[in-house]
């Protein structure tokens, strides 16, 4: 079975909550705690739900308190119903999950708690900006990304578009600071629940200093950031872009190359003495099949014939699509897999079985095969650097559009009916199975501020491998990401609001 969809895993109970378990005795799914507002639902609808939950193992907590993770509502009215949960004065509520009626129908079908889904969130229901209008302390947005449910209706993007221009323009030019701050900024303005609409919605947020204002003051008023419109129009700037949308061109090269005074495809390919190496080559050769999104119904396709692929080798093998695609975006750059079997030390062979058999179905059209440098013994590794040990490979693969419900994306003018994918795939001992899903779920941003939460709040040090307690100098084990976000001290944030 493919892993596609977010099973919801039990988690350990947080040793921040205080609510003793004998008030629970029949709970089943501790770590969730409803709420359901009585507003729009009326008392005896409310008790009858409450019955029906309880009687089903859930945990329904009369008053709105700080133990709650759920919050239920039938109350459409966004605004009204903020107003009133905020009412409360529970300092957590930016921490819980606001959740429209589906979520519960949904969870009661089923018997547990189900993944929440985009379709459960109440919009707008996230920490609400600053309102001058009234005197109530307004739920402050932290400062990392995983405190943030970030989801990808992302209401400021005329803000973000711009922030991630200036972001990239300093790293082109070296000024990694700078480059971070635009990142951050952006990331915080994904998680708001509604556009900005004035400047004072914006001074308070973290990581937004005094430049970034600036530029969304220019687009409130004129719709544009002048600064922005230069980058863009910038030869250099957009030489580097376009060398860099080339599987395998990094910063250096494209640097390099517009050194030399390239600035098309055509004057690189016509340049004497520039040696293209084989991801290159094949990035060019590629070119426009993989330049353009992969859809979700196009990754759908490539996790079927892998799921084939895979359990025709071994029966108990286990794959699961990370990436974007778990984080619910529509569209991808590529397609991410983790395959990994219970047997240990079998994994990194299942990966290079994989191919082989990729490669004998004829789907190969590039492959760049990573061995395992993973050692154990050699954790926890201080350099925490991006890139992980395990087994993994990088591959472009060709999908035949008859694999795909409701066809190839856009391709339908050139009759060719297949299509060139890129595809990564990473196999991780079964032990590091958890650390690896959240490290590849992504965002990259999210990853950060997660490794960032830890080190800075939690003196541990958190990569794709390992948790490591520097306090009590122990690797901590996890076999679910809920338990990771348990030693973290974290509330459990879904992969669809990970998109930070
Ligand atoms: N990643 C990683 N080690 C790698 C490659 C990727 O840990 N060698 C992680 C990245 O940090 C990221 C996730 O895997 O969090 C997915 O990477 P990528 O495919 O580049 O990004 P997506 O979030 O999937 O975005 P897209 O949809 O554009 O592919
Ligand atoms: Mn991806
Ligand atoms: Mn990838």
């Amino acid at each position: 079975m493919l892993h596609g969809a977010v099973g919801f895993h039990i988690r350990r109970r947080s040793k921040m909550e205080k609510v003793p378990v004998s008030m629970h005795k029949d709970a089943k799914f501790e770590s969730v705690r409803l709420y359901l507002v009585e507003r729009k639902m009326g008392s005896s609808r409310r008790a009858f739900l409450t019955q029906l939950a309880r009687s089903k193992g859930f945990i329904v907590e009369d008053i709105l308190s700080d133990v709650v993770t759920h919050i239920v509502s039938e109350d459409c009215q966004a605004s009204s119903l903020w107003t009133w949960l905020e009412g409360h004065g529970v300092k957590t509520l930016p921490m819980m999950q606001v959740l429209d009626i589906t979520w519960f129908t949904d969870s009661m079908k089923q018997g547990k708690p189900v993944a929440v889904e985009p379709r459960h969130l109440i919009q707008g229901s996230l920490p609400m900006l600053p309102d001058a209008t009234t005197s109530t302390p307004v739920a402050k947005v932290s400062q990392y990304a995983c405190q943030r449910r970030t989801t990808t209706a992302n209401s400021n993007k005329i803000f973000t578009d711009a922030f991630e221009v200036l972001a990239e323009s300093y790293e082109f030019n070296e000024m990694e600071g700078q480059s971070l701050a635009f990142r951050r900024a952006a990331s915080v303005l994904r998680s708001l629940p509604s556009k900005i609409q004035s400047l004072r919605d914006a001074e308070s947020l973290p990581f937004l200093g005094k430049h970034s204002i600036a530029v969304i003051e220019e687009i409130l008023q004129c719709g544009f950031s002048m600064e922005v419109q230069k980058i863009l129009s910038n030869e250099r700037f957009k030489t580097l872009k376009l060398f860099m949308s080339v599987f395998g061109v990094g910063l250096k090269t494209a640097e390099k190359w517009y050194r030399k005074g390239l600035l098309s495809f055509s004057d690189i390919l016509a340049a004497p003495g520039i040696h293209l190496n084989r991801m290159q080559q094949n990035g060019f050769l590629h070119y426009g099949d993989i330049s353009r999104a992969v859809s979700k119904a196009e990754a759908q396709a490539l996790g079927n014939i892998i799921d084939e692929t895979v359990h025709a080798i071994t029966s108990d093998a286990l794959l699961t699509l990370t990436g974007g695609f778990r984080r619910g975006k529509d569209f991808g750059h590529d397609v991410d897999f983790i395959v990994t079997t219970p047997e240990m030390g079998k994994e990194e062979h299942l990966l290079t079985a994989v191919i082989e058999s990729l490669k004998h179905q004829g789907l190969i059209l590039y492959c760049d095969y990573r061995a395992s440098t993973f050692d154990m013994s050699r954790l926890p590794n201080h350099k925490f650097d991006a890139m992980d040990h395990f087994a993994k490979c990088f591959l472009i693969l060709r999908l035949d559009g008859s694999r795909v419900e409701g066809g190839l994306c856009g391709a339908e003018g050139d009759g060719r009916g297949w299509r060139a994918v890129r595809v990564d795939l990473v196999s991780p001992p079964m032990k590091q199975y958890a650390f690896t899903l959240l490290g590849w779920t992504g965002s990259k941003q999210f990853e950060r501020d997660l490794r960032r939460f830890a080190q800075k709040e939690r003196h541990m040090l958190l990569d794709n491998h390992a948790l490591y307690d520097k306090t009590k100098r122990e690797l901590l084990a996890a076999t679910t990401e809920q338990d990771i976000f348990a030693h973290l001290g974290l509330q459990y944030i879904e992969p669809c609001q990970r998109n930070a």
